[in-house]
């Protein structure tokens, strides 16, 4: 078989879809590509690059025979505000590296949007698969810039290429970073080291959100379907749950009765409110079969059992 090329493959995301796939399509299929070292516990192809090198990532693509690239590598919403140039820099050239060499040598794609799409004139409550687009975050400029670049691509080259606007996903299998969703996963942390946590968002600051199973799950669903299947060649709308701070410390109390929260609202705050609540992914669930698998209470159980494990290894 042709090869599968991850960008990005030590971040939250990566670290879960590597696995996965390796334990799809076989180890010796799978090549890893970050910026930097994978940790220590990593097993299979590795190679460390920057993806906005076109030549070094063009060799690397034909030496393997990549027949797929899913391209991680990116900056999230709070990195993007702290690094604009870097963020447009990493987010688009990077993407439109890949898809460069995607149209010369038939490669199909997967890129992930984001709920970071949306804006103030958003609708909020479940938000159209069609809608405005206004961000007022790099991120969000990025992420709407990289969907129709995607379109573009399909429409002018026939280049294959899916995406997902992925809602805050959670997971354990990496350290989360500076997310604006990523709260949901630092909690359980402050959770099992102190039973206390001081949370960056609002008690009321509904978003959407996935747990990792089934965002990995998602991603391969939409990249086994058929082309002809594949109406929307911007993103689609993907979602699972909607909860608030305040819904999630209700929940870890369930396991931890007196947990301690503390609400100190950052500059993150504004970037949370700028996003939908809840998301209308009916196309998806129409178009290839989309469904979720995890609700809040199977998601906190999952992320506490990880994240518990994890801490007691390190
Ligand atoms: N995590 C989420 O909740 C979420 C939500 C919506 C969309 N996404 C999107 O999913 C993708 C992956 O997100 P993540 O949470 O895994 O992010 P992450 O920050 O955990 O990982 C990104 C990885 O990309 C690597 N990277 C950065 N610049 C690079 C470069 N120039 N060359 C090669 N590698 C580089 C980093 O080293 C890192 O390992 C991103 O495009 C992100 O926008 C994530």
């Amino acid at each position: 078989m042709k090869r599968i090329l991850v960008t990005g493959a030590c971040g939250l995301v990566g670290s879960d879809l590597v696995l996965a796939l390796q334990s799809k399509f076989g180890s010796e299929n799978i090549i890893a590509l970050d910026l930097h070292d994978p940790p220590k516990e990593f097993q299979g192809r590795f190679e460390k690059m920057d993806v906005r090198d076109f030549e070094k990532l063009k060799s690397l693509i034909l030496q393997y025979d990549i027949g797929q690239i899913f391209h991680l590598a990116g900056l999230l919403s709070a990195g993007s505000e702290k690094n604009p140039d870097m963020a447009w820099d990493v987010n688009l050239s990077g993407l439109k590296n890949v898809l460069d060499i995607a149209k010369d040598h038939n490669i199909r794609v997967f890129w992930p949007s984001s709920i970071g799409v949306y804006g103030e004139t958003t609708p909020k409550i479940l938000t159209p698969q069609h809608t405005s687009f206004e961000p007022n975050t790099m991120y969000g400029v990025t992420k709407v810039s990289g969907e129709l670049l995607c379109q573009y691509y399909h429409h002018r080259y026939g280049v294959d290429v899916r995406s997902l606007r992925y809602p805050g996903l959670n997971g354990y299998k990496a350290m989360p970073g500076d997310g604006t969703t990523e709260y949901a996963i630092h909690i359980f942390y402050g959770l099992i080291r102190e039973n206390r946590y001081e949370c960056f968002l609002s008690a009321d600051t509904r978003l959407p959100m996935m747990y990792m199973d089934d965002a990995i799950r998602g991603t391969l669903m939409l990249m086994d379907a058929p082309s002809e299947a594949i109406t929307i060649r911007t993103s689609y709308n993907f979602t699972a749950i909607s909860f608030t701070p305040a819904e999630l410390v209700a929940e870890i109390r369930k396991i931890s009765p007196d947990f301690k929260i503390i609400y100190k609202p950052d500059y993150r705050q504004k970037i949370a409110d700028s996003w939908s609540q809840s998301i209308d992914d009916s196309q998806a669930r129409k178009d290839w079969g989309w469904k979720e698998e995890y609700d809040l209470p199977k998601m906190t159980t999952a992320l506490y059992e990880g994240i518990k494990e994890r801490i007691s290894n390190e």
